[in-house]
Formats: C-alpha cells, sequence, structure tokens
C-alpha cells in the first residue's frame, strides 16, 4: 500500500524523524483555518496525491497568509495531476531551505538487500540524476541483518560529499528513517527533499512510504491508512469478500483458479479479442484460488456481474487439487443464489478441464443453466467469450 505525503510525515513523527507541522484540509476554508493555525509567516499548500512531480503540475505551492493559503488550495483541489484528481490537501509549515537533498531506502529483490541511496543534489527528478550524473547518487546495498548503522550511514554521507558537520546531523536521521522502514514494514522510504534548514538542522520535507501489505496483519493499525474513497467499489466489495481481484478496463469478466492461470488466460481473452469488432478485452483478473467452494464461486460471480461494463463472463478451471465436478456444482448453486437475489446473469463461456472434468461437464450440462455454455479448451472459450462480448 502506498501511502498520501501526510501520512508518511505522521509515520515520520511517530518514529522521531524531524518533520514540519501539516494539517490536512478537503476545502478552502479548511486550508486556510489550517494555515491560520500554523501560524507561520509562510505555509506550503501541497496536493495530496499517489503520484510524483507534483511540483512540476502545480500541486505545490506557498501562500503568506490563511486567506492566500485558501486561494491557493482552491487552485490545487479538483486539479488533474497524471490521472489523479485532488481531493486533499496539505497545509504546512513553510521551510526555510538552504540546501535539498534525497536519501530512500528500498527493498532490493534481486539481490536480496536493502538498497539505501543518499544524494546532496535532492529536491530534483532522481531518475533523471541517477542517469545523467550516477555519480552524484551514493547507492549501498546492506544487510536486514546489519541494518543501517552508523558506520554505513557515515560513510554514505561522506562519499555524497558531505562535510563533518552535516554528516553528524545526517546520520541519526537517516538511522531514524531506517527505523521507520523496520518497524512499520515498509518497502519504500523515500524523502525528497530531505532539506537542511537555514539554522542547519536537518528535516524531512517530503515523504513516499510504501507499506508491504503481506506484513498488514503485523498491523493492525495499518488498516486505518487505507484509503476506500479511492478504492474501486468492486475492488473493495472483492476485498471484504477475501477474493483475490483486480478491475481492468475491458468487457469480458473473467474467472480462474490460480494466478497463473488468471494471467494466462487475460492473455488468450485480449488476443482473441484483437480481431472483432469493438476489440474486447479482459474486464477484470479474478484468481478464485486452490479448493474454491460454492460459495466462492458465487461471491466471484456476484462482483464481476456487479460490473456494469461487463458483457460476458469466462469462466477457466484447470482441476488440480480443486475437482472440476465441485466447481460445476459451485457454478450451479452459485446461479441459485444469483437469481435468490434478483441478479441477471450474462453469457457465461465454461471450461473445465483436469481433475473430474467430465462429471463436471456433466453436471452443468445437466442443470441447463439459461446463458451457460460450454467449450473444450481454453483458446475456444476465449474465442467465445470474446464474441459473446462483442455483439
Ligand atoms: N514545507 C515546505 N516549505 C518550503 N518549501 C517546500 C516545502 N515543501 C516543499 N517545498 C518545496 O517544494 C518542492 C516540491 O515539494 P515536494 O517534494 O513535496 O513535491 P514534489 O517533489 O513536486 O512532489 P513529488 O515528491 O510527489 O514528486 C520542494 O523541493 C521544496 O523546494
Ligand atoms: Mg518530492
Amino acid at each position: 500500500m502506498d501511502l498520501y505525503e501526510y501520512q508518511a510525515r505522521d509515520l515520520f513523527e511517530k518514529h522521531g524523524v524531524p518533520v514540519l507541522c501539516g494539517i490536512v484540509a478537503t476545502s478552502p476554508i479548511q486550508a486556510e483555518h489550517a494555515a491560520a493555525k500554523l501560524a507561520t509567516p509562510v505555509v506550503v499548500v501541497k496536493a495530496q496525491v499517489k503520484v510524483g512531480g507534483r511540483g512540476k503540475a502545480g500541486g505545490v505551492k506557498l501562500a503568506h497568509s490563511p486567506a492566500e493559503a485558501g486561494q491557493v488550495a482552491d487552485d490545487i483541489l479538483g486539479l488533474k495531476i497524471k490521472g489523479h484528481t485532488v481531493r486533499k490537501v496539505m497545509v504546512a509549515e513553510g521551510a526555510d531551505i538552504a540546501e535539498e537533498y534525497y536519501f530512500s531506502i528500498l527493498l532490493d529483490r534481486t539481490k536480496r538487500r536493502y538498497l539505501a541511496m543518499l544524494s546532496k543534489e535532492g529536491g530534483v527528478d532522481i531518475e533523471t540524476l541517477a542517469k545523467e550524473r550516477p555519480e552524484a547518487l551514493v547507492k549501498r546495498n546492506f544487510s536486514p541483518l546489519d541494518g543501517m548503522t552508523d558506520t554505513l550511514a557515515r560513510e554514505m554521507a561522506r562519499e555524497a560529499g558531505f562535510d563533518a558537520v552535516d554528516v553528524d546531523k545526517l546520520v541519526p536521521v537517516l538511522k531514524r528513517l531506517y527505523h521507520v522502514y523496520t518497524a512499520e514494514d515498509a518497502t519504500l522510504v523515500e524523502v525528497n527533499p530531505l532539506v537542511k534548514t537555514g539554522s542547519g538542522d536537518i528535516v524531512a520535507l517530503d515523504g513516499k512510504v510504501t507499506l508491504d501489505d503481506n506484513a498488514a496483519y503485523r498491523h493492525p493499525d495499518h488498516a486505518a491508512l487505507e484509503d476506500h474513497g479511492a478504492t474501486d467499489p468492486l475492488e473493495l466489495k472483492a476485498q471484504k469478500m477475501g477474493l483475490n481481484y483486480v478491475k481492468l478496463d475491458g468487457n469480458v469478466g473473467v474467472i480462474g483458479n490460480g494466478a497463473g492461470l488468471v494471467m494466462s488466460t487475460l492473455d488468450v481473452v485480449a488476443y482473441a479479442g484483437e480481431e472483432l469488432p469493438g476489440q474486447p478485452r479482459p474486464a477484470n483478473f479474478l484468481d478464485i484460488g486452490g479448493g474454491a467452494n460454492a460459495e466462492v464461486m458465487a461471491n466471484g460471480l456476484e462482483v464481476i456481474l456487479g460490473d456494469a461494463q461487463v458483457k460476458s463472463v469466462f469462466v477457466n478451471v484447470f482441476g488440480g487439487i480443486t475437482a472440476c465436478d465441485e466447481v460445476a456444482k459451485g457454478i450451479v448453486q452459485a446461479f441459485r443464489i444469483l437469481a435468490s437475489e434478483g441478479i441477471e446473469p450474462k453469457p457465461l463461456v465454461v471450461r473445465l478441464d483436469g481433475n473430474n472434468a467430465e462429471l463436471g461437464r456433466s453436471i452443468l450440462s445437466d442443470a441447463n443453466l439459461p446463458k451457460l455454455e460450454q467449450a473444450d479448451s481454453m483458446d475456444d472459450a476465449a474465442h467465445r467469450a470474446a464474441e459473446l462480448a462483442s455483439q
């Protein structure tokens, strides 16, 4: 889960990383009040969106009075930045910036290590810096067993060109940021810019944090950071049902068992749709997993049929541990459940293969379900489902 800047700021504060005060506002009047509360000569109004480059897009602006903060917030709220509409701003204390640096810690999967990066030239687009002047970006892989030690932080700061005084100020902040990374089970902690103020203090002015969803069970407090307003309502519904569902923009609903099979089903459907009128494409990813029962199948169908864009559904099951007759029974039951809930079925193409496929197919044909067709192969089924969506 990616966090908003204000959430990252809160986590930084919790773990003792120096930050400035910031107050979230969702309207110009709230922004004006926030600025009045901060009572600093200058405040910064910052768009809260989960994409980079907010400054360049006009999403970060200074204001010199509460009234001006309100006006600036009015300009920024509703702005579209890289496809994300700004619904919240953070009004933050204006910093007295002497220098802007860059620091990040992330998970380097290929090296099976953490990676820390530090540069004296922050505030800029770090990808460009890494490409054009790689020598200005100090990169160090380190083991989670060692962590961000004093020695490592010191070496990095020296190598990046900081003088002795700045190194001393920087080291504890880098270690605190590493503490945020481990204590919160993050996979990314990035600060751009990390600034030195006029009085020589180090402050994190902007933060990007990605939390590891696999560790969510260790952090009940992280649930509160989820942004339900920004999540697709169908994805939210699927999440509540415990389904592995991702909404896509096409019109062929896809259900399969196993992430690999579902991924390849998406490809086959997209491929089949290419030559058809309207070029039907997959409407979603939905993996019902191994051992799926009737209820899971019904829930999956309910979510997919709830998508107004869906015109046909392709159920692709390869029976392994899950026997096809169980899946077939699940589909039959799912139809019953959906009918009782008054949900209209849409054309459904089913391909069953593997464990007990024969039995599964006969259960489906005996049930005589409305708008249900069976296909022998994955290709045929994908073609038929795409064809039905294109009609
Ligand atoms: N509290 C602040 N006080 C003074 N200036 C600030 C403050 N916050 C940000 N700035 C200035 O605005 C610039 C951009 O801010 P910030 O890094 O938060 O946004 P961004 O880099 O454009 O967005 P993103 O990091 O999403 O790409 C900073 O480099 C800094 O010069
Ligand atoms: Mg930034």
